[in-house]
């Protein structure tokens, strides 16, 4: 693949501010200096620099991002500050290949969640994702106001029933791992779907937190608004 071509796919710039970047000296490729931004690259694996800052080949993009509290997953947020404000450039400029430019988070969280966020510029995977027969388990740490009983525990499992849908919603997998502390599963991903179920038996989330997205955790030393790409291993995990 050109050079330019290459960092075109990567989000920095057109083609033609691609091509600039390389004749200015501003790109290096494996640790050298590049200036003929037609030089052919074999993409897969690349490590290059831009302007100083390292970067990895990849097509197409998949990260995580530990969201922090106080904001958005909007690209047009009303109040609080968007998540994508979070990702460097490129990762939000990447090329158009459906109807949206860069990457997208697949699914939302709310604006007081933190926790485990999957960002993608696949339209097919966030498809996928999204869709009711996939049933990917989100694994939820959830602060309650009030100390947590059995009975509750009980009704999360067997299922509640929520003002849109006569339709009970049940938890996959719930639990008191400490009087404060519930540990919820849901396979699907409906609007405020936690903290109306918990509201539905009576209690009330005062604090929200996403740990798991199928068998892939958020792991302990990514800092709240810092992201990661998935290796494949990660992106196996996540379905299983
Ligand atoms: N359920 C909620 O109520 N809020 C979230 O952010 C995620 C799941």
């Amino acid at each position: 693949m050109r050079l330019e071509d290459l960092l075109y796919s990567q989000g920095f710039g057109t083609r033609r501010v691609c091509a600039g970047l390389v004749q200015q000296g501003l790109v290096t490729v494996g640790g050298e200096p590049v200036t003929d931004a037609g030089l052919d690259v074999q993409p897969e694996g690349l490590h290059f620099t831009v302007q100083g800052k390292a970067w990895e080949y990849h097509a197409p993009a998949y990260v995580m991002l530990h969201k922090p509290a106080g904001t958005e997953c909007s690209q047009k947020p009303s109040t609080w500050p968007s998540i994508y404000t979070l990702l460097p450039a490129p990762l939000r400029q990447r090329p158009q290949k459906g109807p949206v430019q860069g990457v997208q988070a697949v699914g939302r969280l709310d604006q007081d969640t933190t926790g485990l966020l999957l960002l993608t510029d696949d339209g097919k995977f966030i498809h996928r994702m999204s869709s009711p027969r996939h049933h990917v388990p989100k694994v939820y740490e959830v602060t309650v106001k009030h100390p947590l009983d059995d009975r509750q525990v009980q009704r999360l499992l067997q299922g509640v029933v929520l003002d849109d849908d006569p339709k009970p919603v049940a938890a996959a997998a719930c639990e008191a791992v400490a009087d404060h502390h519930l540990r919820l599963t849901l396979t699907e991903g409906k609007y405020h779907q936690v903290k109306r179920m918990v509201a539905a038996v009576g209690n009330r989330v005062e604090g929200l937190h996403r740990s798991r997205i199928g068998g892939l955790a958020l792991p302990a030393d990514l800092p709240p608004g810092q992201w990661r790409w998935l290796s494949a291993a990660d992106l196996a995990s996540i379905t299983g």
